[in-house]
């Protein structure tokens, strides 16, 4: 029999009323059906298809198999008390081609997702662009060619247009820096490109592809927009000024590459220093006005933190994450450190100004034992996992941090990429074989805790508190 997961120390009513507690997937790593109802090929697709690419060959064709059954799965979210879903429409649903010719049936599937939603009182919570490029444009040198911001442009348009009167709050991309440093400069993603100067390209074109659905959201009549990024807090290994530097690259490259454009509208000048002569250098002030649009919010994707020693060997960055040996280390090598988590809700804050914040994306990978029958799957390493992160999000909020809600990665296990699926990162258990979901014990943990802080932002203050605050 599997225990009772213990209580969070978060006090209750630390999170403010119309918080989203969610949960967070994407198209590829879920739908399964890739090619269903008319929808053409993606970049993952194709990628799948290449021997050696995804461990085991594994393959998107199957996955979760939510394309087919979106009510149940809206049920299951209901049943854990979920406010909001995080998902990501599948671009080569909607534009088999990735411009022109609008697939009415892909369209049809995220207005059935988005309606389900909002029947069972959730808030759909969608992504545009979530690394599933469609095949057609990659013939075209994918985000490589400059005209892909027109396409996202094109795409951001047709959703909006077709779901913007019921969905509030759009993002663009989902972690352009794994876009690119996974996708273009190490090859481990698709469309597995290995090249500094793809990369330092396709890092712009995703910049300005980006700035141009900010524009196509709002004429389409958006409501909010904004971006996810996923950060990694770095920390120097040692004192000496080789460490201190190694750090300063490695922050600039993987936490600044995107949001200083973004947000202060120019690129760190650490990146010439990490790209070498693959950095274009300047690049057109229209490039960067059109980058830098006015957002209502920032995703945060936060997992874990490195802490980093120069390297001269690793390439281009020429540092080196230094492994903590007295860490609990994730089942895909990530130390858990919760206190990064609330680093960089303050980070954001203090370096960007004050914004509303989501933390789009938090969790873990690990071994879980088989399902237990009835009593499901027991995976006390992930209930910690949640545990630690919520109780940081309670101190991130005590500073001053304006958050406005938190997403579990993942709400099911599924595809974790180039990984397949042996990385299971869900709190709900999924069934390869079968597709049966059954929540693990961190799914009821994590039901009981939003339980508790939604009774407790509703209830009005004690006399106690009220005396406290001086108001009696
Ligand atoms: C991505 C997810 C991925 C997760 C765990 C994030 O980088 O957005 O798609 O599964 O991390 O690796």
């Amino acid at each position: 029999m599997i225990a009772s997961p213990p209580h969070s120390s978060v006090p209750d009513g630390t999170f403010p009323p119309g918080f989203l507690w969610g949960a967070a997937t994407s198209a590829y790593q879920v739908e399964g059906s890739p090619l269903a109802d008319g929808a053409g090929p993606s970049i993952w697709h194709r990628f799948a298809r290449t021997p050696g690419r995804i461990a085991a060959g594994d393959t998107g064709d199957v996955a979760c198999g939510h394309y087919e059954r979106v009510p149940q799965d809206i049920a299951l979210m209901q049943s854990l008390g979920l406010t909001a879903y995080r998902f990501s429409l599948a671009w080569a649903r909607v534009l088999p081609e990735g411009r022109g010719r609008v697939n009415e049936a892909g369209l049809a599937f995220y207005e059935r997702l988005v309606d389900g939603l909002l029947a069972a009182g959730i808030e759909p919570t969608p992504t545009l662009y979530h690394w599933d490029l469609p095949a057609a444009l990659d013939d075209r040198g994918g985000w490589c060619n400059p005209d892909i911001a027109e396409a996202f442009g094109e795409y951001a348009d047709v959703v909006v247009r077709r779901l913007g009167d019921r969905v509030r709050r759009w993002t663009t991309i989902n972690e352009p820096w794994v876009v690119t440093d996974g996708g273009y400069l190490h090859g481990t993603l698709a469309p597995g490109h290995r090249s500094a100067f793809e990369a330092a390209i396709a890092a712009h074109h995703l910049l300005r592809a980006h700035g141009r659905a900010v524009q196509a959201c709002r004429a389409a009549g958006a409501r909010e927009v904004g971006l996810v990024v996923n950060i990694e807090p770095k920390y120097p290994a040692s004192a000496s000024a080789a460490d201190q530097a190694a750090t300063r690259r490695a922050h600039a490259y993987m936490n600044r590459q995107f949001l200083d454009p973004v947000l202060l509208g120019r690129y760190p000048t650490a990146l010439q220093e990490v790209f070498g002569p693959a950095w274009p250098g300047a690049w057109p002030q229209a490039d960067m006005d059109l980058i830098r649009q006015p957002l209502d919010f920032i995703g945060l994707n936060y997992y874990t933190r490195s802490v980093v020693r120069h390297d001269e060997s690793a390439w281009p960055v020429r540092a080196a994450a230094v492994r903590q040996t007295r860490a609990t280390v994730t089942e895909t090598g990530w130390e858990v450190f919760p206190q990064g988590l609330v680093d960089t809700l303050v980070w954001l804050r203090d370096r960007y100004g004050p914004m509303p914040l989501y933390v789009t994306e938090n969790g873990a990978a690990f071994y879980d034992p088989p399902v237990a029958g009835a009593a499901g799957v027991d995976d006390p390493l992930r209930v910690d996992y949640l545990r630690q992160h919520l109780a940081a999000l309670a101190q991130a909020i005590a500073r001053g941090v304006d958050l406005r809600g938190y997403f579990a990665w993942s709400l099911f296990d599924n595809l974790e990429w180039a990984l397949g699926f042996a990385k299971r990162f869900g709190i709900v258990h999924v069934d390869f074989d079968t597709l049966q979901r059954t929540p693990k014990a961190s799914a009821r943990f994590y039901a009981d805790f939003i339980a508790r802080q939604r009774v407790a932002a509703v209830q009005p203050p004690t006399r106690a508190a009220m005396a406290a605050a001086g108001a009696d």
